[in-house]
């Protein structure tokens, strides 16, 4: 049988109460309910790029949108390990959630129910994509250091790729602990740092000016250029050079982390968000697999493990352990 989740201010530690209209206090509504999501915050912080970006390109990495693509499927169990039958009745919590891809992994092949915490609009994508699960789908716009949660009550917590884009990593892998109840698993992967390359880089050297525009005016710029951007990385390493010329051209990379086998038109969309997504957050701040290890061991995580896991032609860094009984 599935335990409730207590829900509690953030800000006041006062209970609240899931209703039609809102979190409520005492018959009040703090926080309202709109457009699937209750909120905690307003949409202009510093998340905001993502909102644009996942509301704009909502269904491009969602698997249901995308036919026979499992892609968000292949990532979660891989990553997780997790075995689908296990889920069954558990509370899990995600964080960083943006268009739902994983929360709609979560909601359709597994029988748990679901917390899922997104600082940005982006829940409104999430919610067209995954609203029809109801009553299992709980949706907040909230930021991962205030969640209107007790401590300590979710079977399982995971969070991909998000970690790197907030303003205090350390506190945001703390604050995801806090959220695991004992001989709870918190799963996160990440953006690594391999070495000083690692920031040598087209994202790394235009992104401090490219965060600066508007969200329409880079949109505008890679639409423009995406053409040219992918024959040239395409060309690149059909020569066998692209390893070490393509990471100055400023398009995502195409051949380590993009589906295989799509069409044009599907591969051009791709590439569209994810150069968007590597030239607007506020926040990119790759972490060394050793540093987050050391952060879940210092704050009350055993049997921690981090390193890499394969999938398709992807590669995740990983960090993942139980919390102390
Ligand atoms: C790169 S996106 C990843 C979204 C999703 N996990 C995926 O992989 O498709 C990062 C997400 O983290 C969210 N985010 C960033 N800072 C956050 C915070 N402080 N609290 C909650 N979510 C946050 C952003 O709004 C964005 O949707």
């Amino acid at each position: 049988m599935n335990q409730n989740i207590n829900l509690r201010n953030p800000f006041t530690q006062t209970p609240l109460q899931e209703q039609a209209e809102g979190l409520t206090e005492n018959g009040t509504v703090v926080f309202p309910y709109k457009n699937g999501a209750y909120r905690l915050v307003e949409d202009d912080n510093y998340t905001q790029n993502f909102g644009y970006q996942w509301n704009k390109f909502a269904e491009t990495q969602i698997d249901q949108a995308q036919k026979n693509q499992q892609l968000s499927l292949r990532r979660v169990f891989a990553v997780t390990g997790w075995d689908k039958q296990d889920l069954q009745d558990k509370n899990i919590l995600e964080v960083g959630s943006g268009a739902g891809r994983f929360s709609q992994v979560i909601l359709d092949h597994t029988k748990a129910t679901l917390y899922s915490v997104d600082y940005s609009n982006a829940v409104e994508a999430n919610f067209k994509n995954n609203g029809h699960h109801n009553g299992r789908f709980h949706l907040y716009q909230a930021s991962v250091y205030d969640m209107p949660f007790e401590k300590g009550q979710f079977d399982k917590v995971f969070c991909f790729g998000v970690i790197q884009h907030t303003p205090d990593v350390q506190k945001t892998v703390q604050s995801l602990i806090s959220m695991a109840k004992p001989g709870a698993e918190v799963i996160v992967d990440f953006y690594c740092v391999n070495g000083w390359w690692t920031k040598v880089q087209a994202k790394y050297i235009f992104r401090p000016i490219t965060k600066k525009w508007s969200n329409e005016k880079l949109l505008k710029k890679i639409e423009k250029n995406v053409d040219w951007m992918i024959s040239a990385t395409t060309f690149f390493n059909k020569i066998g050079i692209g390893r070490f010329v393509n990471r100055f051209i400023p398009i995502c990379d195409i051949k380590g982390t993009l589906p295989q086998g799509i069409s044009k038109k599907e591969l051009r969309e791709w590439c569209i968000l994810d150069t968007f997504d590597m030239f607007s957050p506020e926040y990119d701040q790759p972490q060394k697999v050793s540093t987050v290890k050391r952060w879940f061991e210092e704050n009350g995580m055993e049997k921690v493990w981090g390193g890499t896991i394969k999938f398709d032609n992807s590669t995740a860094y990983v960090v993942k352990g139980i919390k102390k009984s």
